[in-house]
């Protein structure tokens, strides 16, 4: 009986031993389980405290953009007001011109006239320019992105020119789609002339104004052999505009449309011809420009020219009209037309120049 007491508190004992060992050991992993949560609460809180740096300094720079934003908006009416008062200072400036009689006379001659024109064409503007009125808008074919023509307010001035000094053997490179073209042969039939206008079309076919000399002779070897075939459904836009145009005006008679490379194709187009007028309007870069000068000047009347430049902002056009007045012992006239045009000329009457100047609306802003 003793015996068996004895051995049932051994296995007592025994059994609260392993009890005790398991307990501790369970309290172990659980001590070490409350430790990584612990870290890990602190990460978080740390990462927490992190990013609430972050949207602190966000919302910061928020709040500070908010206030530059405010202070723009606060200075954007003065500065509207400054910018409105300019527009208009620059408006009353040019309205004296906008008004001259001439001016007024020539628009309501030719605006009517050319509306068949116009209304096919799309009037465009380079970036950041604002046209002053109607006549203050440059033209492109609507399918082409280049090239763009004269304004029609320089295309009034072309035409007054000739008109006033009777001019009657004109040439002009280069024809485009035949605006500036239209504006010469219409005053030419007043005065019982002639314009033989050249292009080598390669503007229209590059869509834009830098090109190479090889590929606008080849070009014009391409386009010359389709006009000798007949096959006019594939000459250039510009071409067949033009004619069409030529056709609308009634001056068929008057122009000649040419395919031709400046300078060498030149001497073949005008063999034989003294011209009185001349229009300098085609490459505008390099020494294009002084080319197309010296393939005209042998023709030029010696007595009596005016030729005109087109884009005298243009550095290479710029030079072009010096070298001209250098050659020809005259000084360059500039009439300050959206692009610049400038009269070399001789035995011209001065006072029809003077007046463009008078009747051109200037852009100040
Ligand atoms: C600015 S556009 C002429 C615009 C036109 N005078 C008008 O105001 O309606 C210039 C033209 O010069 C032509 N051109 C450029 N280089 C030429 C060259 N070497 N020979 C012939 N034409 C050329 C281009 O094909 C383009 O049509």
């Amino acid at each position: 009986m003793q015996e068996t007491a004895t051995i049932l508190a051994l296995i007592a004992s025994v059994v609260a031993l392993a009890l005790a060992i398991s307990n501790h050991r369970r309290g172990k992993r659980l001590k070490a389980g409350l430790a990584a949560l612990n870290e890990s609460n602190d990460q978080l809180r740390a990462s927490f405290s992190g990013r609430g740096d972050h949207v602190a300094a966000t919302d910061e720079r928020l709040s500070q953009i908010e206030q530059r934003l405010t202070s723009l908006e606060d200075w954007r009416p003065g500065w509207q007001r400054q910018i409105d008062h300019l527009r208009t200072e620059a408006q009353n400036l040019a309205m004296l011109p906008s008004l001259h009689p001439r001016r007024l006379e020539l628009a309501e001659e030719l605006r009517p006239r050319f509306a068949p024109i116009t209304d096919k064409l799309e009037p465009v503007l380079f970036p950041n320019q604002l046209a002053f009125d109607e006549l203050d808008w440059m033209y492109r074919l609507r399918d082409r992105k280049f090239p763009y023509s004269l304004t029609f307010e320089e295309g009034m001035l072309f035409h007054f020119l000739v008109a006033a000094n009777g001019l009657k053997s004109g040439y002009e490179i280069a024809t485009a789609f035949g605006m500036s073209s239209f504006f010469i042969a219409t005053a030419m039939q007043k005065t019982g002339g002639h314009l033989i206008s050249a292009d080598a079309y390669i503007e229209e076919e590059m869509e834009d104004f830098l090109y190479d000399h090889e590929a606008t002779k080849a070009h014009v070897d391409k386009i010359a052999d389709l006009q000798k075939q007949k096959r006019h459904s594939k000459l250039p836009r510009g071409l067949q505009f033009a004619i069409e145009g030529a056709m609308e005006l009634q001056i068929e008679s008057v122009v000649d449309y040419r395919i031709a490379c400046s300078p060498e194709g030149v001497p073949d187009l005008l063999d034989g011809r003294v011209l009185d007028f001349a229009f300098i309007d085609g490459g505008h870069f390099g020494e294009q420009p002084i080319l197309d000068v010296k393939s005209v000047l042998p023709y030029l009347d010696q007595d009596r020219f005016l030729m005109m430049f087109h884009d005298t902002q243009c550095e290479a056009v710029a030079r072009a009209a010096h070298f001209a007045a250098a050659e020809t012992g005259t000084r360059p006239f500039s009439i300050h037309t959206r692009n610049r045009i400038t009269a070399v000329a001789r035995g011209i009457d001065e006072s029809t120049l003077q007046l463009c100047r008078e009747m051109t609306v200037r852009q100040f802003v």
